[in-house]
């Protein structure tokens, strides 16, 4: 039997070496089918099944609240359409932070159950000695930093992390840790340019901004927020490459006139 097996898709090893070679990373969310679809047809490195599914699809007001369940439902369906990106695995909240062993155990579903390559959990130094447990079971691990959504009831809102001198050396102190513990790559969440700038050139492993400027490694976005599904309200970090939300409200309203007006199904809509 042959060892070789036939794979395009990018590994952490290729990830790395875009950090080596200055090439930026590209990750964006996806939570069903249909946009990883898209998102792996485009070309995008990585796909995080991001808790974010907790606020952007499930409507809570916090990701507290995902479970284990909804986060494998929803990593199946990605991974089911993504052949070419590495689909990594957001791991909710108390999936993580009980033991290093429930922590494992728990991570490992994500690979075996819903086809993930990866996971992802918050936390600094207190988190290594997890990282480190899942690492050594082969189970690659995205760390995440800065403002880290778990603890938002801790932290009081979602603000800058790390702009004070002590805050911003404890940040740079944990990217370091992580990477000692065998982190793959590390989300900078809402930290000033300059400290993300600073972790980047500190640590071997790529960093992934989200609000971190533009010298993170590479960058990361909640796909409805850059394609514009939420009208209410945007985050100074987010740039509307779409603004779908209109886009969406003319189709359905188009729909609503015309069934009401039995202009649709028409002949090329119907069968003879
Ligand atoms: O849950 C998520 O989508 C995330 C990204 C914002 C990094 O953690």
């Amino acid at each position: 039997m042959s060892t070789h097996t036939k794979s395009s898709r990018k590994t952490i090893l290729d990830i790395k070496k875009m950090k080596e070679l200055g090439e930026k990373i590209t990750v964006l969310t996806a939570y069903d089918y249909a946009i990883s679809s898209i998102l792996d047809e485009c070309g995008i490195d990585m796909i995080l099944v991001g808790d974010s599914l907790g606020m952007v699809v499930l409507g809570y007001d916090t990701t507290l609240p995902v479970t284990m369940e909804d986060m494998l439902h929803h990593t199946k369906a990605v991974s089911r359409a993504a052949q070419n990106s590495l689909v990594i695995a957001d791991m909710p909240f108390l999936s993580y932070q009980v033991s290093p062993q429930s922590a494992l155990a728990n991570a490992g579903r994500f690979l075996q159950e819903a086809g993930a390559q990866a996971v992802k959990l918050e936390g600094g130094r207190d988190t290594a000695e997890t990282v480190r447990k899942i690492t050594s079971a082969g189970i690659p691990v995205m760390a995440h930093i800065g403002l880290t959504p778990q603890s938002i009831h801790q932290i009081g809102g979602f603000k800058v992390q790390g702009k004070k001198e002590d805050a911003a050396l404890r940040i740079i102190e944990d990217a370091k840790i992580l990477e000692d513990a065998g982190a793959f790559s590390i989300v900078l969440e809402l930290v000033p340019e300059k400290l993300a700038e600073e972790i980047t050139k500190s640590i071997n492993i790529p960093t992934i901004g989200i609000g971190g400027g533009i010298h993170c490694d590479g960058q990361v976005l909640v796909i409805n927020d850059m394609l514009g599904l939420y009208d209410k309200f945007t985050p100074k970090h987010v740039k509307k490459y779409a603004n779908l939300n209109p886009e969406i409200k003319k189709a359905i309203k188009s729909y609503i006139t015309e069934v009401k007006n039995c202009s649709f199904p028409d002949a090329e809509h119907s069968f003879k």
